[in-house]
């Protein structure tokens, strides 16, 4: 089985019947999402919000019954991908551009387990370009902001356009290089006015299962 399938399949088994659950976004997530439906089918009951338009619909089809933020005060469990983790639970999320919504629901819930293959799991965070959700009025003025940090960046394309989050910001894609501090890079970008979150999760997830290419998971 696929790493990432291995890892979001183990991860729903924590997926007991009256949870309130987060659906997260990105290939890993998507495997997760699949694995609920099927249990769903099969009499789980479950209520779930999701953390980005395509999860949401993936949940829909599947007939994940979705509730609406306004009917519901805390998730009991959100299940999600990364883009790297360290061993202290550490991530860089927002690859797939979802951070914002991604921070929100993880933080309304009481456990976030992140799913993800074994080259997600590094000793130090900062390989993978860390993404900051901007808005884009003024973002060359944030921009230059961010750059004052130390790091190269440049706004998330898709073709020819400045990439949007399903909120309607732009992404700047920030190399850091090696992060050995993420709490004071945290504390920099969100000290800035035109940044709306950045992709550094620190203190937000309580475990990670991480698929093996011999079939077998880590759990951290
Ligand atoms: C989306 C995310 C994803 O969880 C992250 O990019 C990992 O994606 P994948 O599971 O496709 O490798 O943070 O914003």
């Amino acid at each position: 089985m696929n790493m990432k399938q291995l890892a979001a399949e183990a991860a729903v088994d924590y997926v007991k019947d009256g949870m309130k659950v987060g659906l997260g976004t990105g290939s890993t997530a998507y495997f997760a999402i699949n694995k609920l439906g099927e249990r769903v089918k099969e009499g789980l009951q479950i209520t779930a919000v999701a953390t980005s338009v395509a999860s949401e619909e993936q949940a829909r089809e599947l007939g994940i019954p979705l509730v609406p933020f306004a009917q519901v005060d805390r998730l009991d469990l959100t299940i999600d991908g990364a883009d790297e983790l360290d061993g202290s639970l550490r991530l860089i999320k927002g690859g797939g551009g979802a951070l914002l919504r991604e921070k929100i629901v993880a933080m309304g819930s009481d456990r976030m387990i992140v799913v993800a293959d074994e080259s997600k799991a590094v000793r130090t965070l900062g390989k993978f370009p860390l993404p900051v959700e901007i808005v884009p009025f003024a973002w060359e003025w944030t921009l230059k902001d961010i750059l004052k940090l130390g790091c190269e960046a440049e706004l998330r394309r898709e073709g020819s356009e400045l990439y949007k989050t399903d909120n309607g910001n732009y992404i700047a894609d920030c190399r850091f290089g090696a992060i050995e501090d993420p709490a004071a890079v945290a504390a920099a970008l969100q000290a800035l006015p035109g940044v709306v979150e950045h992709g550094l999760f620190i203190g937000i997830a309580n475990m990670a299962i991480v698929g093996k290419s011999d079939g077998t998971i880590d759990i951290i």
